[in-house]
């Protein structure tokens, strides 16, 4: 069988910032930037989905998937419960394939902006540390296509950089802006990230939880009707 590799595994076209770089060290480097506490923050994020072991969720900007996984976990795959994480970075999606791909856990290279999935065929749509990195059309098309594979009621919890609440948490993200010369940072710091998942059409979002000061864990629904 030939591997991602052979096969030549190609990044999806976006003008999103992509990790291709940084897959082979994303995981040592993630648990020292969340300060230790990356479980804690994603079994947040999890219990959030509300899921039923049947479910179908996709995971948007999933990097090397530990996220995907923890959610594929929680599902039962003879009850049809899939988690799905899509990178536009093939480099993270063939880290995430290798190390974390499990029968119910799959990982696609595919950018957010542009959802390969039918319409209604997903019971939930997560995303962690994504929206910082794509400029504002991209963080709007994202949303809709989300809005467009969800299915009526279906849950939307989005954790990203937001208006910090800390002066650390404000240093931590004015420099990572200066520092990764990242306008999409300063979008996100800016607080554009509540309106527009209103404006896609989801019930305006709550803020559950701020991680460190400048991560805001956001939950949301598809209205019913
Ligand atoms: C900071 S990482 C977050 C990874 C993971 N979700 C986590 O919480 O650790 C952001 C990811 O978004 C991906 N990305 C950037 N632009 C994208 C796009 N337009 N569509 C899908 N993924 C994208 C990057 O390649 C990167 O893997």
């Amino acid at each position: 069988m030939m591997n991602d590799k052979k096969m030549g595994l190609k990044s999806a076209p976006t003008r999103g910032r992509t990790l291709d770089h940084a897959a082979f060290v994303y995981d040592a480097l993630e648990p020292v930037l969340l300060l230790g506490k990356q479980a804690e923050y994603d079994k947040h994020i999890v219990s959030l989905l509300d899921l039923n072991e049947s479910n179908r969720v996709l995971d948007l900007g999933c990097g090397t998937g530990v996220l995907t996984r923890m959610i594929a976990d929680r599902l039962n795959a003879e009850a049809g419960g899939k988690a799905i994480g899509i990178d536009a970075a093939a480099k993270m999606i063939q880290v995430a394939r290798k190390k974390r791909a499990t029968v119910n856990c799959a990982f696609e290279v595919m950018a957010a902006e542009s959802l390969s999935y039918e319409d209604v065929s997903f019971d939930a749509v997560v995303s962690s540390l994504f929206f910082h990195h794509v400029q504002m059309d991209l963080k709007e098309k994202a949303l809709s296509e989300a809005f467009r594979v969800l299915r009526p009621g279906g849950r939307l919890v989005i954790a990203d950089m937001h208006v910090p609440v800390t002066w650390m948490g404000s240093l931590v993200s004015h420099v990572s802006r200066w520092f990764f010369m990242q306008p999409q940072i300063g979008e996100n710091i800016r607080g554009v990230l509540p309106d527009l998942i209103e404006k896609a059409g989801y019930q305006r979002p709550e803020i559950i939880a701020t991680y460190f000061g400048y991560i805001a864990l956001f939950s949301t629904q598809k209205p019913e009707k």
